[in-house]
């Protein structure tokens, strides 16, 4: 090996030791350069082969090689001590971390929830009831006596049917299937004046399909006072309606029929939300003034007081608003369809 060899060599070392990532590389560095059998022990035994007149400056050049990588070796073991321990193999630690999905509500939990807030603005208070009922807060007190199709056993999901008196059996219970019981339970629990909101899940054993399902959910409004009449519940529900469906929102009261209001109406409106459906007039929820029939189940003086209530689907509202064609989107938790919303 002559003095320009040992210069490369000088080179290719110091390099070698520079870039040697983990321990393992350091050391197979170390074992090629400064080991039993490495380069530099290789240099300083070719010494005795130099002539004489060269030994001088070949020996200084051969010192130096052996100074330099010693140094360079150590240095690189500080700093591959001082380096925090990474992960071998592949790993990138400049790659994105996983991302853990964030969920959100479900549009009908939405829905209700920004509906519920306009009327939380009007001064309703939201309130809650029980989805297995009895027949007084389903039927009774709603005044719908015994007898009436409404209550048919093929109509309603009963959790005990009622048959012949003897042995006596427990009270008939069911699956509610009407929020309006929540009328019957908050004026039970309140004395007026009360105004309340109240959302939940309804149940009827309806043959499903794209616009029916057995369950589903209303949200159910109620005022009584002393002095209500029925533009206090036109004013409330234009109110809703401009600021649920749009400021430019006509509404309309057609005159209909429920057992639990007297007098009753279906509220149908008018939107630039629809125009694409192209139908004037969209029916959305039915109401009117409570029947002193109701006031009186609860203990109420009719004479005394009087009140407005209204119903309305949340599925039906939230397919009107989203143009959501099929009522079994809601329940089959299909993420391509959740996401949506
Ligand atoms: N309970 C009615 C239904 O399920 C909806 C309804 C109509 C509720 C009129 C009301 C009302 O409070 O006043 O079809």
């Amino acid at each position: 090996m002559d003095l320009a060899a040992i210069t490369a060599a000088l080179t290719a070392g110091l390099a070698a030791f520079e870039g040697a990532a983990t321990p393992e590389q350091l050391e197979e560095v170390r074992r090629e350069y400064l080991g039993g059998s490495g380069l530099v022990k290789k240099v300083l035994g070719g010494m005795k082969d130099v002539p004489k007149e060269q030994r001088g400056q070949f020996g200084k050049a051969a010192n130096e090689l052996n100074a330099r990588l010693t140094a360079a070796f150590e240095s690189a073991k500080t700093r591959l001590a001082s380096a925090p321990a990474l992960p071998s193999g592949d790993f990138d630690v400049t790659r994105p971390g996983i991302r853990r999905e964030v969920g959100h509500a479900h549009i009908i939990t939405q829905t209700i929830e920004e509906i519920v807030a306009i009327f939380n603005r009007l001064g309703f208070a939201q309130v809650e009831g029980p989805e297995v009922e009895d027949e007084f807060h389903n039927f009774d007190a709603l005044n719908i006596p015994p007898g009436h199709p409404a209550r048919n056993e093929d109509d309603n999901f009963f959790l005990q049917l009622s048959g012949p008196d003897w042995p006596p059996k427990p009270v008939p219970l069911l699956l509610r299937s009407q929020t309006s019981t929540i009328q019957i339970r908050a004026m039970q629990n309140m004395q007026p004046p009360l105004r309340v909101i109240a959302p939940g899940r309804v149940y009827r054993p309806d043959e499903v399909d794209a616009t029916h399902h057995f369950m589903f959910h209303q949200i159910e409004g109620l005022a009584v006072a002393e002095d209500l009449n029925f533009g206090d519940l036109r004013s409330v529900l234009e109110l809703f309606v401009r600021e649920y469906f749009g400021a430019d929102t006509k509404m309309r009261l057609r005159p209909h029929y429920f057992p639990f209001t007297e007098v009753s109406a279906e509220v149908d409106i008018n939107c630039e939300m629809f125009s694409h459906l192209k139908k004037p007039w969209l029916e959305i929820l039915g109401c009117g003034m409570v029947h002193p029939n109701v006031l009186t189940a609860v203990g109420y003086d009719p004479e005394k007081y009087n009140g407005f209530a209204f119903g309305m689907g949340v599925e039906r509202i939230a397919m009107l608003k989203h143009g959501i064609g099929d009522i079994r989107h809601f329940v089959a938790n299909d993420l391509r369809f959740l996401r949506q919303f």
